[in-house]
Order: C-alpha cells, then sequence, then structure tokens
C-alpha cells in the first residue's frame, strides 16, 4: 500500500498519548477514528481537540480551512468495531499492558479488513509478542511516538523478525507525512534507542534522590542548565506517568528476573499513593487543575 492509498487511520486509546497521535493523523490528512473503552477519557480527547485547534489558528500556526478539516476527519468513538473496520492503518495506544495488547490485538485482527497494518505504540513491548495473536504477522510493528505527541518529531518504528519491510516501510511513510522525523531499529531491542538511552539517565536521577544525595527540584535543574536538556528526568515522568515508570519497570524485573530492574522506592511508593503525575495532579511536583 503506498502512503496516497492510506486514507484511513483507527488510534485505539486516547490517553495521553492517543488523543494527540490522533490529532496528527488528521492534521497530516487521514480520516482518523480514536477509540476508548472510557467515554470520560474521550470527552476529555474531544475537548482537547476543541481546544487546540482554534488555538493553532489562533497563533497562525494552522489556517481556519486546515482547523476544520481536522476536525472533520475526526470521531471519537468507542466502539472499536465501527472505528477499526475500515482503516487501513491501526496504531494501538492502550494501558501498557501485555494481555490487554494481546486481546485487542486478536479481535482487531477479526475486525480488520486483511491488508490493514496493526501498530503498537508500546514503550516496552516489541511486536512479536502481538503479531502471534494475528493472521498477519507480516502486517504487525512497532511504531513509537514520543509526548507529548504532538510536538515530539522522533517516531521510532521496530522491525521485528515477523514484520515485512513494506510494512516498515509504511509506518516510516506514515509517520514523514505527520511531518515526522522517524528512525527505524532493524531488529527488536527492549527499549528501543531512546529509551534506553534515557533509562540510564532516570536510573541515576532516581538513585541520587533515592539516596538523599539531592532533591528532585535541584537534579531536574541540573540535567536542564548543564546538560541542555529541555526538562529535567523528574519532569519528565511526571508528564509520561509514574504508573508508566512503575510497569516498564516491573516487566524488565519480570523478564529479567535481575531484582536491580525493580522500580526504585519512591516510584513503588508513589505508584501506590496514585500519584502518577501530571494525570492525577501530583508526581513529584503538584499540579492545579487546569
Ligand atoms: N505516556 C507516554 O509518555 C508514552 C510515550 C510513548 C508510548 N507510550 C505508550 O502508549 C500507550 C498508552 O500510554 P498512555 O500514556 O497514553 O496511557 P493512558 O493511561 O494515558 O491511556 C491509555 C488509554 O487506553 C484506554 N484503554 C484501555 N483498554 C482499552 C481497550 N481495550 N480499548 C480501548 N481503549 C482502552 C484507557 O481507557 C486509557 O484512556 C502505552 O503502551 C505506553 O507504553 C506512552
Amino acid at each position: 500500500m503506498s502512503t496516497g492509498e492510506l486514507r484511513r487511520v483507527a488510534v485505539i486509546g486516547a490517553g495521553n498519548m492517543g488523543h494527540q497521535i490522533s490529532l496528527c493523523c488528521v492534521l497530516a490528512g487521514l480520516e482518523t477514528a480514536c477509540v476508548d473503552v472510557s467515554e470520560e477519557q474521550l470527552q476529555k480527547a474531544e475537548a482537547f481537540m476543541k481546544k487546540y485547534l482554534p488555538e493553532r489558528v489562533a497563533k497562525g500556526r494552522l489556517s481556519e480551512e486546515s482547523a476544520q478539516e481536522a476536525a472533520r476527519l475526526l470521531r471519537f468513538t468507542a466502539d472499536l468495531e465501527a472505528g477499526a473496520r475500515e482503516a487501513d492503518f491501526v496504531i494501538e495506544a492502550v494501558t501498557e499492558k501485555l494481555s490487554l495488547k494481546k486481546d485487542l490485538f486478536r479481535r482487531l485482527d477479526q475486525i480488520c479488513p486483511p491488508q490493514t497494518v496493526l501498530a503498537t505504540n508500546s514503550s516496552f513491548f516489541v511486536s512479536s509478542l502481538l503479531a502471534g495473536e494475528t493472521g498477519r504477522p507480516e502486517r504487525v510493528c512497532n511504531m513509537h511516538f514520543f509526548n507529548p505527541a504532538l510536538v515530539m518529531k522522533c517516531v521510532e518504528v521496530v522491525k521485528g523478525p515477523h514484520t515485512a519491510a513494506g510494512t516498515a516501510d509504511l509506518a516510516i511513510r506514515l509517520a514523514q507525512k505527520m511531518g515526522k522525523k522517524p528512525v527505524l531499529l532493524h531488529k527488536e531491542i527492549y527499549g528501543f534507542l531512546v529509551n534506553r538511552i534515557l533509562r540510564r539517565i532516570m536510573d541515576e536521577a532516581l538513585y541520587l534522590l533515592d539516596t538523599g544525595v539531592a532533591s528532585a527540584e535541584d537534579i531536574d535543574s541540573a540535567v536542564v542548565n548543564a546538560l541542555g536538556h529541555p526538562m529535567g528526568p523528574f519532569t519528565l515522568m511526571d508528564l509520561t506517568g509514574i504508573d508508566l515508570s512503575y510497569h516498564v519497570a516491573m516487566e524488565r524485573y519480570r523478564e529479567s528476573g535481575d531484582p536491580a530492574q525493580k522500580p526504585s522506592p519512591t516510584v513503588v511508593e508513589k505508584y501506590a499513593r496514585g500519584e502518577w503525575g501530571r494525570k492525577k495532579g501530583r508526581g513529584f511536583y503538584t499540579y492545579e487543575e487546569k
């Protein structure tokens, strides 16, 4: 399938990532269904779209016509079948739980036309863990966006041993159509490229906090002002979700059996308290209700 023939996308999950990936798709001119099991999440996603598009117009970044066209192309639904049955390309962005994703890939395989590509935005699970749930492993790959998806240019496309070259190529071209700068990983590796590098920084930042060497604020300040990163590791964890940091570390631990891979004591404590970062109003920092 050429990028020109690719017209309809379904984004499954309207959370942190899904609602913005959906907007990236419609801004690239693709008819998009944003699907979530939670009506509340769908309403939030729609409210975001209604605020975001006029703001872009007001800033002169988007024409009125393009904003209207983007809004027309996007629909929100809790009905997976209605959202995915005509999709040429599916981007799965549901909660980071393998059993949930496996079940979803099984259902998508039944719902979608045989040529539809099924991509996962998972930060941790390689697509070979999901490809076997489908009758189309050659059309399954990772397509990993960064948060916030509307802003971040990088998209990691990971080709598993089962992924056809054409599938990875289509994912790359789809990302380019969205104005992204995709990178291709020729083989599967846990954490892909960026998060493997980032993990070293996060682990060290948590170690420095847990051992009382410095505060979260000072560690963030040092990383921003000495290393030139746009934000510090704790601000970033609040943005991406401390629940996600917890699940990723637990999965790493389950996978390796190495206790050193367990989430740090601070992450465990914050996870248990429900202080998951921005989305809960409290994480390493406190956030006021918007
Ligand atoms: N948060 C990040 O910074 C980030 C970055 C890159 C990739 N990811 C990946 O993106 C995925 C989603 O992460 P998130 O941060 O957006 O999570 P989130 O918790 O904000 O959103 C997940 C959404 O999935 C929905 N959902 C759960 N089960 C569903 C189902 N069966 N069908 C439809 N919707 C369902 C939930 O209702 C929720 O709205 C994860 O795989 C994560 O690893 C996250």
